[in-house]
């Protein structure tokens, strides 16, 4: 197997059926091939590409799958609003050098009489798990499970905008012993700093510019801890005065400790400032990592 390189975007293979995809993974893998592996619910961007080129970097096989998964959504309009365009998705993925795209039938995923879940407790509980219900990091957590188990990675990339979810996976990955590297990588943001989100094309009118609520809420909480703010009450004050500046309420606004997503009584060390709110009809998540000196 040579070694990691931009493949052309003619060499990308759409697969749909998980006994071909775990051949064409076993032959790679039985060359020496590194696997490295990308899950997405499509509607790509450059978030997910650099998750992409980083795997590609990093190894032999990149495989993407592209799998919008009804068992995560708690809302079913947004499931089926959530945009969806497969072409469009292969012909990106294959500008990342990406091998192979995975792009599964829901009944392939989960077939007549599916009764298996993979429940992750602690960490998937506040923020996400609170305003989303506990079957959103269920459906998530059950179907990277299955994905893994299809793919057999040995990489899998996720991104640092969906933090709760990256410890999630984390969680899951240590307590199951998946033989899996997990990587987390950093937010890609708008030029004038909107998180990327497959969402962010939803954005209509005036609610694109409202949209920049959640990045001003995380620089003003990220103001507060400079100018020496420690009570997380207080940080989460600031940020909600920011964003509601902008015309936005948040969901929620959280100061929490980066490994436990706890909220302490002091910040202190690496703190997550994770932040939801509805902007018009879209839902948008941002967070950023802070390290608060004592
Ligand atoms: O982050 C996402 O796009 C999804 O939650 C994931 C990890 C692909 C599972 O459906």
């Amino acid at each position: 197997m040579s070694g990691a390189g931009p493949a052309s975007p003619a060499t990308v293979r759409v697969i749909r059926e998980i006994p071909e995809l775990r051949r064409h993974v076993d032959a790679a893998r039985q060359a020496g091939a590194r696997v490295g592996f990308v899950p997405t619910m499509g509607a790509l961007h450059d978030g997910h590409l650099s998750l992409m080129r980083r795997a590609r970097a990093e190894c032999e096989l990149v495989v993407v799958s592209i799998f919008v998964n009804p068992a995560q959504f708690n809302d079913a309009r947004d499931f089926e609003r959530y945009p969806r365009d497969e072409a469009r998705d292969v012909e990106l993925a294959a500008t990342a050098g990406v091998d192979v795209v995975f792009a599964p039938d829901a009944g392939a995923i989960y077939p007549p009489g599916f009764a298996t879940s993979v429940s992750v407790d602690g960490v998937s509980v506040p923020l996400e798990g609170a305003y989303r219900g506990a079957e959103h990091f269920r459906g998530v957590a059950t179907v990277v499970t299955k994905l893994f188990n299809i793919v057999a990675p040995h990489v899998a990339y996720f991104g640092q905008k969906d933090a709760q979810q990256a410890l999630v996976i984390r969680r899951m990955v240590r307590d199951l012993d998946f033989p899996v590297t997990i990587e987390v990588c950093p937010t890609v943001r708008e030029r004038d700093g909107l998180a990327m989100s497959s969402r962010n094309v939803r954005l209509e009118g005036s609610d694109r510019a409202r949209a920049l609520a959640l990045k001003a809420g995380l620089d003003a909480a990220a103001a507060a801890v400079a100018d020496g703010v420690r009570d997380p009450r207080n940080v989460v004050a600031r940020a909600t005065t920011a964003m509601r500046a902008h015309g936005v309420e948040p969901e929620y606004v959280a100061a929490v400790d980066a490994a436990t997503l706890a909220e302490p009584e002091t910040l202190r060390g690496e703190t997550l400032v994770a932040i939801a709110a509805a902007v018009g009809p879209v839902r948008l998540i941002d967070n950023c990592l802070l390290d608060v000196p004592a």
